[in-house]
């Protein structure tokens, strides 16, 4: 698995905490960001994130900063990226079965280190359920093949 992860200025440390974790589990990834020396804009790194998602260049996105929200607002205008808001570890678990998501958000400035780590291991291993969930997610593409 590969995974592109990023961060604005609101979620350097858990960022740094899940690339120490990604380096645990052997799992190979491309960090596009913040250098941070300053305040930047989270749609600058969310997208080049899900872009990559959707393009096919890796198989998973991880975004955070202060909230999660702003990233997760920003990954999911992108055709193909299911981003999920994650504060909680049901929550990490769940959406990997269910809505089979293809990005993860954390807000730094709601949950801790610890958590973090826990719920992006949970995120990270957790396979998609497919059967009932399928036909959903095909009604979410059809709209995204359809409209707008
Ligand atoms: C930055 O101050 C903050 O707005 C950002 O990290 C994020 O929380 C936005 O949703």
């Amino acid at each position: 698995m590969k995974v592109a992860i990023a961060s604005d200025h609101g979620g350097v440390n858990i960022r740094k905490e899940i690339k120490k974790l990604m380096d645990e589990m052997g799992i190979e990834y491309i960090d596009l960001g913040c250098e941070c020396g300053t305040s930047v804009d989270y749609p600058d790194y969310a997208i080049p994130v899900a872009e990559k998602v959707a393009r096919g260049e890796v198989d998973r996105g991880i975004l955070i900063c202060g909230t999660g929200i702003g990233m997760s607002i920003a990954a999911n205008k992108v055709k193909g990226v299911r981003c999920a808001l994650v504060h909680d570890v049901f929550s990490a678990r769940a959406t990997r079965e269910h809505n089979d998501s293809n990005v993860l958000a954390m807000g730094e400035r709601v949950i801790g280190p610890g958590l973090a780590r826990e719920i992006a291991k949970v995120w990270l291993t957790t396979k998609y359920e497919g059967g009932r969930h399928e036909n959903r997610l095909n009604k979410i593409k059809k709209y995204e093949e359809e409209n707008l």
